[in-house]
């Protein structure tokens, strides 16, 4: 029933502006963690998760960072998981990517199938997707 009760609009790099001051404020600063722990409340289909993913690779914090991707609607999560994304939305995402300051081809962080796309595997290494009532307490601490 949940699924149909939540709206779950979401794009990669939604904002840019916020993508940008993150990558130029928050992740310098974020750097000087030797560990680092994220938690996005509410991902929906993790396009946010994966665009955090990129900065974090981009600035080398990734392989430091732990994300924490929880939403309320479980197919939301399911989605979130496969890393799979509509073919039709990248042109925007590209964009939106490259308004953010990325510094890559956009098209480096996924493969095209068909009328989708799947985001790289390495990018959900260190992501854990939960619905938010099964988030174990003990995890939700001490978040960067
Ligand atoms: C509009 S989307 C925002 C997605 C993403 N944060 C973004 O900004 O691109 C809101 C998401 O929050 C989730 N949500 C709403 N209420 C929630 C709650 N109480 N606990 C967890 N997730 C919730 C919905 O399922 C939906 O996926």
């Amino acid at each position: 029933m949940v699924q149909y009760l939540t709206v779950n609009v979401t794009e990669m790099f939604r904002d840019p502006v916020f993508y940008k001051s993150l990558k130029e404020i928050v992740l310098p600063k974020l750097a000087a963690y030797p560990n680092i722990k994220i938690w996005h409340a509410g991902c929906s289909t993790g396009e946010e998760v994966y665009s955090m993913a990129i900065l974090l690779h981009e600035a080398g914090l990734l392989d430091r960072t732990r994300i924490y991707a929880t939403d309320l609607n479980p197919a939301n999560l399911e989605k979130a998981a496969s890393g799979v994304v509509q073919l039709e939305y990248m042109k925007e995402y590209t964009a939106n990517y490259i308004q953010s300051g990325g510094e890559q081809e956009f098209s480096d962080y996924y493969t095209a199938r068909y009328d989708k796309v799947i985001l790289n595997k390495e990018l959900r290494r260190n992501v854990t997707f939960f619905s938010i009532t099964s988030l174990p307490t003990k995890c939700l601490t001490s978040f960067s």
